[in-house]
């Protein structure tokens, strides 16, 4: 029987970063993935597939709307689907094929089968012919993931009622399609296939769109997606959807009750969240607690309440992003290895990669509001930045947040064209206790859209030069 120091249950971002940390440490340590292939949620139909639709379409839109403009004369842009989405499994199959590499170099053993806790210090492998492999181990990760959180009575069938894995692989550009939840998932995949040419309606169930990320963006990142063409009913919910007919007949209701509304549709996305994916791993009969949302409860060093059982990534507490469940497996790796592995969650950045994108890093001004701190903004419209409007996209702006009497950065929030990118500078200065004046004092590059970020910081303290 083999024997290790870790098995890992679950190989995404969490699960796979945690094996080969551990190596790297010197643990003898093997992955156990249910799936054909590693990489989880995020590589196979999450973050990696979800990218490479909204960068092909957004090539797409600009090739049709903006590079006339650049005098650059291609005609109209003829859609071929079949050859975006394979191009898009070709992004994913380079990326898994990477982590097997990776599990090799790092000398971590692989088992493909579904893991099952079947007692601290022992993890059984069921495999795709039936047969069962136990393992030894000194410790036991969990990192399963999260799944597709289901609205009752309304069947995804991953044709016409799809979750977020349909909308990855729909054979045809549907005419119009329903997007049920404005948040990450609703707006990322609504704005693929209205650029690719559906007709896009969003339904919410809050009076905004994007909950928990800073209002202010929200608002202004809502009228851009308005005036793109995407259609918003917010504070609404979707009740059902018959498919009894050729097109989908939703009803949707006020979320406060009222006149019941039928939206038809072609295809319906289900974006309402994700729930923790907890089946299979015979938690309760090894004892493993879960809190009250179903998730694997665990302290601050992720340890659950059985000794030698470890949870990271979406299976646990906190946001559901691929980043925090990578630094969670090598902080548990770390501390598993005798080293103070740690997460700081007042800096993840959380960033939506529509166009333009959305970021944000640290509380939100209605947070600081909530909570009664005294803090400055600081403000710069991307209108005002040389290479913005030199490359057409003045859409947005950056804002920051200072701590009135110290200039503490507390939250830094971009809604602008490569906002994702430009976060990480807001990051690093956040991580390192940093304070607007000294992201004002850091010489920019021009020209950068990433002088908005240095302008935003300037107006903290009420001097921004360009504007
Ligand atoms: P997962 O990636 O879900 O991996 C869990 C793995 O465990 C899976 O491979 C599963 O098969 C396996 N498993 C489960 N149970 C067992 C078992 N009993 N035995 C063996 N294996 C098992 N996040 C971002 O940060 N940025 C993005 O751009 C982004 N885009 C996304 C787009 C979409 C459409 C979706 C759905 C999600 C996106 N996310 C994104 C979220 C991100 O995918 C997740 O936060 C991330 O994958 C969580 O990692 P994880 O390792 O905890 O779990
Ligand atoms: P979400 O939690 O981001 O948004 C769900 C939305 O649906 C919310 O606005 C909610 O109010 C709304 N909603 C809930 N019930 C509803 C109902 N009955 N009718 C109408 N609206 C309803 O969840 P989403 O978009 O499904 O994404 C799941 C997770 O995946 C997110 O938590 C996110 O962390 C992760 N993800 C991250 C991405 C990124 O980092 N760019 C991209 C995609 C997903």
């Amino acid at each position: 029987m083999a024997q290790y120091d870790l098995i890992v249950i679950g190989s995404g971002p969490g699960g796979y970063v945690c094996a080969i940390r551990a190596a790297q440490l010197g643990l003898k340590t093997a992955v156990v993935e249910k799936d054909k292939t590693f990489g989880g949620t995020c590589l196979n139909v999450g973050c990696i597939p979800s990218k490479a639709l909204l960068h092909a379409s957004e090539l797409f839109e600009e090739a049709g709307h903006a590079f006339g403009k650049m005098g650059i004369g291609v005609g109209k842009p003829k859609l071929d689907l079949a050859a975006m989405m394979a191009f898009k499994d070709e992004g994913v199959d380079g990326n898994v094929k990477g982590v097997a590499f990776l599990f090799k170099k790092n000398k971590v053993d692989t088992y493909l089968g579904v893991g099952r806790v079947a007692a601290a210090g022992k993890v059984e492998v069921k495999g795709a012919d039936g047969k069962t492999l136990t393992l030894e181990t000194k410790n036991i990760v969990i990192a399963s993931g999260s799944d597709v959180a289901r609205l009752r009575g309304i069947d995804i069938d991953e044709k016409r009622i799809v979750s977020s894995t349909g909308a990855l692989t729909l054979a045809k550009v549907p005419q119009k399609l329903l997007v049920v939840g404005a948040g990450v998932i609703g707006l990322e995949l609504g704005s693929v296939w209205r650029r690719l040419g559906s007709e896009v309606v969003v339904v919410e169930f809050l009076d905004r769109i994007l909950p928990g990320m800073d209002s202010e963006v929200c608002r202004q990142f809502q009228r851009i997606l308005e005036k793109q063409g995407m259609i918003f009913k917010l504070a609404s919910k979707v009740m059902a959807i018959d498919k009894s007919g050729s097109r989908l007949k939703a009803s949707v209701e006020p979320a406060a009750s009222g006149a019941v509304e039928t939206i038809e549709a072609d295809v319906a996305l289900v974006a309402i969240g994700r729930v923790p994916f907890t089946e299979g791993l015979g938690l309760r009969e090894a004892g493993v607690a879960l809190d009250e949302r179903g998730r694997i409860a665990v302290d601050a060093h992720y340890a659950t309440n059985v000794r030698g059982i470890y949870a990271i990534g979406d299976v646990i507490a906190g946001p559901m992003l691929a980043h925090k469940a990578e630094d969670e497996g090598v902080a548990v790796a770390e501390v598993l290895a005798g080293q103070a592995g740690h997460v700081n969650y007042d800096v993840i950045p959380n960033v939506v990669y529509t166009y333009p994108e959305v970021a944000s890093v640290g509380k939100s001004e209605d947070e600081l509001k909530q909570a009664g701190v005294a803090y400055n903004v600081g403000k710069f419209p991307f209108t005002a930045n040389g290479r913005a409007k030199v490359n057409m996209q003045t859409e947005g702006f950056v804002k920051i947040l200072a701590d009135a009497k110290t200039d503490r950065v507390l939250g830094v929030h971009i809604v602008g064209p490569d906002a994702g990118n430009m976060i990480a500078e807001a990051a690093v200065a956040m991580e390192f206790g940093g304070a607007a004046e000294d992201i004002a004092r850091t010489c920019h590059a021009h020209p950068t859209l990433t002088e908005a970020v240095k302008e935003a910081a300037l107006a903290v303290g009420k001097r921004a030069i360009h504007m």
